[in-house]
């Protein structure tokens, strides 16, 4: 059964590209912890064509987030799945204030609640760089070009940065250089993790 007792869940938080997915691998392996990556989800669900994927596509494909009310669905049937983890690392998620708010309330529901929430921070112009080089290879619809880039950045500037706020008066915000080397990186974000209670 889930409980807060022994877990760690974190958030991994960050414009798009800076990091939070290469990291949470790293980090699921070190910690023990379920990764969730609502970004991933949608994917699989497009691939699958699925009503969700369906759905979620046409926000997708124009860099717009997906309306909450489906994000927070689908998000809480992830963690449902996964009633044996040892905590969950929450990449992409939550990306807006309303589902902050939604997700604390669903952990406290089960007796769970967020430890810290870690921004991976770089500016725009390496994330663009960094986007564009994975769009020749992934083949993501929303990497392809720089309008959409651009509007992923300002959909976080304007829905998500409310976030930031939103676990600093919680005193959980951490922010680590998301600048370096993959295991500089895992460092830094290694360091936070050990230095909480
Ligand atoms: P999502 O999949 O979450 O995309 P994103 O936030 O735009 O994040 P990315 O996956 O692009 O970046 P990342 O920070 O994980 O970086 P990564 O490690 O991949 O979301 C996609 C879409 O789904 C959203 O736009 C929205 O429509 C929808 N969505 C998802 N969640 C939602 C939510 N909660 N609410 C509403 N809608 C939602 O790295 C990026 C690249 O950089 C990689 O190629 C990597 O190899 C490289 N890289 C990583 N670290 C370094 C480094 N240190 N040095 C050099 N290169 C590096």
């Amino acid at each position: 059964q889930l409980n807060q007792k022994h877990m760690i869940n974190l958030v991994l938080f960050g414009k798009p590209g800076a990091g939070k997915g290469t990291q949470a691998e790293f980090l699921k392996e070190k910690y023990n912890l379920k990764h969730i990556s609502t970004g991933d989800v949608f994917r699989f669900n497009i691939k699958n064509g699925t009503d969700l994927g369906t759905l979620a596509k046409s926000y997708i494909d124009k860099g717009d987030l997906v309306p909450d009310e489906v994000t927070i669905k689908m998000l809480q049937e992830e963690v449902e799945k996964n009633p044996d983890a040892d905590g969950f690392i929450f990449d992409g998620f939550p990306r807006t204030a309303a589902q902050a708010e939604a997700l604390d309330n669903f952990l406290e529901s089960k007796d769970m609640k967020i430890n810290a929430t870690i921004a991976l921070e770089a500016n725009d112009e390496v994330l663009l760089e960094r986007l564009l080089e994975r769009g020749k290879v992934s083949g993501r619809s929303d990497d392809q070009d720089i309008a959409k880039i651009r509007n992923r950045f300002d959909e976080y500037n304007v829905k998500t940065t409310p976030v930031k706020e939103f676990y600093e008066s919680q005193d959980k915000f951490y922010t680590v250089d998301g600048i370096g080397t993959l295991a500089e990186i895992t460092e830094r974000l290694t360091k936070v993790i050990e230095d909480l209670e």
